[in-house]
């Protein structure tokens, strides 16, 4: 059965009662005219919107049809029936939409969305890895691009990482390509952590033989600027805030905060907890999220740290792309089919 798009004043409505103590209301009028187009044009081409937590929050509010982390995103792209999927995210999120539905049109409304992480690692590095730690199984954090999951054994995101490192039997896991999350993860499984240097000096010694975890020394761009200074500025000022930090922190953020999880994850302790007053340590259009959802709860956050990857997605690129039929997001079927191994692995362990 087909559902009923809202018209645009019942829309405006609604993103009103949800956002009108983030978003100003003419900056809201103008957004849901646009997410109305979108949502009329969603329907006559059969197309789905994925739209991950850190979207800005009118579109957050709008337009997707699923909202999550990476994994519920993923789990989402794998069981979808529409013909089209847009993507509002970065790139990796919309390629692994395609590595799952190799006979859908997946669609990114901006082709600068990257990521850090993404960046940090090629597949010629992971072949060199796997040459220096022969039969090492390779985990690879879903924040990479499609050749280097093809590269891998098993894939993983924020919201499983550790139980995905211990279903894998055996000693030694390579763990890439983010260095704050595989620390993070070798101290949640009690595993000890090396990180190889890129080029190893000819006949010299690979590395001490006592650890299970080799990592790799990629970071996100925004994680990486959060402080334990800062967490200890923040209680100084407000002491009765609770800290929620992304596990792509470093271990030392981590271990100063309350709580660390997934994306959805801190979403969920915010709504479960009672207390008055939260710093989240990750990409601040998630806080504004967040503020909407729980009025009585104040959200501190460090709005100098943006992704700039995700907020290259708006609503005006999203009504574009739909229009255009752009930007097409092709995975070559050989990386894909190795891709999907890893892929299919991580959704297998949960
Ligand atoms: P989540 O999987 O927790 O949503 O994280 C994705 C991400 O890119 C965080 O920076
Ligand atoms: Fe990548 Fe960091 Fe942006 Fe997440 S927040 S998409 S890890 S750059």
């Amino acid at each position: 059965m087909e559902t009923a798009v809202q018209d645009e004043r019942e829309l405006y409505e609604s993103m009103r009662a949800k956002l009108e103590r983030v978003v100003p209301e003419f900056e809201l009028k103008y957004k849901a005219s646009l997410a109305h187009q979108i949502n009329l044009l969603k329907r006559e081409r059969n197309a789905v919107i994925l739209g991950h937590n850190y979207m800005e929050p009118a579109l957050y509010a709008s337009i997707p049809d699923f909202t999550g982390d990476s994994l519920e995103l993923c789990r989402k792209a794998a069981s979808t029936d529409a013909d089209i999927i847009v993507f509002c995210g970065v790139r990796f999120m919309a390629e692994t939409a395609k590595i799952l539905n190799p006979g859908k049109t997946v669609l990114i409304p901006s082709p600068k969305a990257g990521c850090s992480l993404a960046e940090s690692i090629t597949a010629q590095d992971v072949r060199e890895l796997k040459a220096r730690f022969p039969g090492v199984p390779v985990v690879t954090y879903v924040n990479t691009y499609a050749d280097v999951k093809a590269e891998s054994d098993y894939c993983c995101t924020s919201g499983n990482a550790s139980k995905v490192v211990q279903a894998i039997a055996g000693d030694r896991v390579i763990f890439l390509p983010d260095e704050y999350l595989a620390s993070n993860v070798a101290k949640e499984t009690g595993k000890r952590i090396i990180f190889p240097t890129r080029t190893p000096r000819p006949g010299a010694a690979e590395a001490p033989i006592d650890y299970e975890i080799i990592g790799w020394k990629g970071r996100c761009e925004v994680h990486e600027k959060f402080s334990v200074e800062d967490i200890a500025n923040i209680r100084r000022q407000f002491p009765d805030t609770v800290v929620l930090a992304h596990p792509e922190c470093s271990p030392e953020v981590v271990a100063a905060a309350d709580f660390s999880g997934s994306t959805t994850a801190m979403i969920r302790f915010v709504e479960r907890s009672q207390a008055p007053r939260y710093l989240l340590l990750t990409e601040c259009s998630m806080g504004d999220n967040i503020a909407a959802a729980n009025p009585r709860k104040e959200m501190l956050r460090l709005c100098s740290v943006r992704c700039p990857h995700m907020n290259e997605i708006t609503l005006e690129d999203t009504l574009e792309a739909l229009k255009q039929t752009r930007y097409v997001v092709e995975v070559p079927e050989e990386t894909r089919l190795r891709a999907l191994r890893a892929v299919n692995r991580m959704l297998a362990i949960g």
